[in-house]
């Protein structure tokens, strides 16, 4: 699956060759090494990951993983970041855009994401796509059972005070 854009910006499947340029991209997008951490080793965990790429440079990246509940098959968007030079220039929209399409064609009850209070960009690009933000994790006993929400808290590698993100496909 590749697709390109008006702006010569070209979406497609990871591949494992790409790791030590999303290294690079990773510690000019995150300003903590743990999210560089962790959103490296990511990459060859996830269940799909895609990454946007102009003219041979690898500018952003979107980790999608599979989430297993009793109510039915749901779906993380964990790490997404891009360059900081391509900030609020599309590119975050586009990965989350293909990232949403590659999900509703696979019969996904529905899509979560964390970030933290202060994330205003990610709050905002996740907001865009109609994904509604709980700040209380005690809302989720309204949908889910206490072993499916500890499941899912766990996937979603949530902190207290986190934003928790949703949408229903
Ligand atoms: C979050 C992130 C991926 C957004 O990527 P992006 O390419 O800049 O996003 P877009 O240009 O598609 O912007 C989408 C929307 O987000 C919002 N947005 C993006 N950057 C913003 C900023 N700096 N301030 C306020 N809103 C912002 C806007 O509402 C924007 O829509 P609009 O331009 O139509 O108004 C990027 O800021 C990033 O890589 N951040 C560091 C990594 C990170 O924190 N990732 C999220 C948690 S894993």
């Amino acid at each position: 699956m590749s697709t390109t854009d008006l702006n010569g910006i070209r979406i497609r499947e990871y591949q494992e060759k790409d790791l030590s340029k999303i290294e690079k991209l990773a510690r000019n997008s995150f300003n903590n090494d743990m999210d560089v951490f962790w959103a490296v080793r990511n990459l060859n965990r996830s269940d799909k990951v895609f990454v946007a790429e102009i003219r041979n440079s690898i500018i952003g990246v979107v980790e999608i993983d599979i989430i297993r509940l009793s109510n039915g098959i749901h779906s993380q968007i964990g790490y997404i970041f891009v360059h900081r030079m391509y900030w609020r220039q599309g590119v975050g929209t586009l990965l989350l855009q293909t990232a949403l399409r590659y999900l509703e064609k696979r019969n996904i009850a529905g899509v979560w994401a964390v970030t933290s209070p202060e994330n205003i960009a990610a709050r905002r690009l996740f907001r865009k796509f109609n994904f509604v933000e709980f700040s209380d994790k005690k809302v989720l006993k309204r949908f889910l059972s206490s072993r499916d929400i500890r499941k899912l808290l766990r996937a979603l590698v949530y902190w207290t005070g986190d934003i928790i993100l949703y949408l229903k496909l």
